[in-house]
């Protein structure tokens, strides 16, 4: 059994990424793993301020809702970082998010090359939403998560799920004429199996 938080950027509660974050959650909790689904509407999470202080020790300063979800990421077995695409990028909710793991940081004696701290950090994966379903869709919001999540950060990535072809914003959600409810909940049941 793991521990699996999925962070939900998505503003519609019930649109195409909320969806998809359910299914998966639906496959990995009949898979036996206990999930938590926190949305960074209810908590809202803003950018860093680059004030630094949480370099010298201390807690990092915005009152919002980072600093109560800082034990949740850390104990985690894996986090799921789920999002609409929006301009061919990560949308803003979860770059802010991102950018607070600044606060988690820790010092490292010995870093690899190109990396300057360390972060406690176990496996992730990724749920993406959007319009289009082309085969360049998703390059540059995977290309981040490669680089940023992946390699900077140092998260074990377990996958992917991109479900494209679910319609724009104006109107209902279209994902569940698709195949990726399916394919999340497929996902979310295998993701620790042997
Ligand atoms: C501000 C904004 C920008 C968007 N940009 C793109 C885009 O660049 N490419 C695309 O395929 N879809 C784009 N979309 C469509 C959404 O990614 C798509 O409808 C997504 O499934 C919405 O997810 P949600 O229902 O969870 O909000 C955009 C939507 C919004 C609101």
């Amino acid at each position: 059994m793991k521990k699996i938080l999925i962070i939900q950027g998505s503003g519609r509660a019930n649109g195409n990424t909320a969806q998809l974050a359910r299914s998966f959650a639906n496959g990995a909790e009949e898979a036996g793993h206990e999930v938590e689904t926190v949305s960074l509407i209810k908590n809202e999470v803003k950018g860093c301020l680059g004030c630094n202080l949480c370099r010298y020790g201390k807690p990092c300063i915005q009152k919002d809702a980072f600093n109560p979800l800082v034990p949740k990421i850390k104990e985690a077995d894996c986090i799921v970082f789920a999002f609409p695409l929006h301009f061919w990028t990560i949308s803003s909710r979860i770059k802010a998010f991102i950018e607070r793991f600044y606060r988690i940081a820790e010092e490292d004696d010995n870093p690899p090359y190109g990396r300057y701290e360390k972060y406690p950090m176990n496996d992730c994966a990724l749920l993406m939403s959007a319009a289009d379903d082309n085969f360049w869709t998703f390059e540059n919001a995977v290309s981040y998560y490669r680089m940023a999540i992946v390699r900077y950060i140092g998260f074990n990535d377990k996958g992917m799920v991109l479900a494209g072809g679910g319609g724009d914003t104006n109107g209902k959600p279209q994902i569940d004429k698709t195949g990726y409810l399916e394919k999340a909940y497929r996902f979310g049941k295998d993701l620790y199996r042997g």
